[in-house]
């Protein structure tokens, strides 16, 4: 089979700083991801996604639809038209801060992905950092989950400890946590498609 063949498609999603999704798009370039996916899409929610003009400069498909003012199953209908123009194996939420609707979790059953700045048999939604911040943790745990009809309830995939002891403000938090996730997303994702990592 040609290493074409066997390359996942994914599309990602973001609404904003698209930090995560910059890191995959360099790990697809000449990382972790090389040879073993291609990104057909970024798609956001938000025309202001500062995300998008880096997507562009990868060269990526990018397409919006603005979501503000739109009820969750009308705006997730538009969003799996749109996606009908497109083929790819997963859908990687990347800083994507919109709550899918029913519908939109059926239609991509077992196929959606999100990763979540705290372990998420622990704290659930916005605010992952602030929370082992502020509820003085020696860690917290970066989580990539599936994603079910609930929030931030699927079914854990990978977690990884990051150590926040001794740490002195929420932007040290921040910053260390999310430099694990910009590896650990990306690694996470080989281990699953090479199924080391069974969905
Ligand atoms: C990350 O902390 C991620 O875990 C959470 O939202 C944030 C997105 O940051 N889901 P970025 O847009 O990838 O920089």
């Amino acid at each position: 089979m040609s290493e074409h063949k066997i390359k996942k498609r994914i599309a990602i999603f973001i609404s904003g700083r698209g930090s995560n999704m910059k890191a995959i798009l360099d790990n697809v370039q000449s990382g972790i991801l090389k040879d073993m996916c291609e990104v057909v899409l970024v798609f956001s929610n938000r025309a202001d996604a500062k995300g998008l003009e880096t997507a562009k400069s990868y060269g990526i498909d990018t397409k919006v639809i603005e979501s503000s003012g739109k009820k969750r199953t009308e705006f997730d209908k538009q969003v799996i038209d749109l996606l009908g123009s497109y083929q790819f194996d997963y859908i990687v939420l990347a800083g994507y801060m919109r709550i899918l609707s029913p519908v939109f979790v059926d239609t991509y059953k077992n196929r959606i992905i999100n990763i979540h700045p705290a372990d998420t048999n622990l704290y659930h939604g916005i605010h992952g950092y602030e929370w082992a911040w502020e509820s003085k943790r020696d860690s917290t745990k970066i989580t990539v989950h599936l994603v079910d009809k609930g929030v931030d309830t699927g079914k854990i995939l990978s977690q990884r400890e990051v150590d926040i002891k001794g740490l002195t403000s929420l932007e040290q938090v921040e910053e260390k946590g999310l430099k694990v996730e910009h590896e650990f997303y990306s690694e996470t994702l080989n281990k699953i498609f090479t199924g080391e990592i069974v969905i």
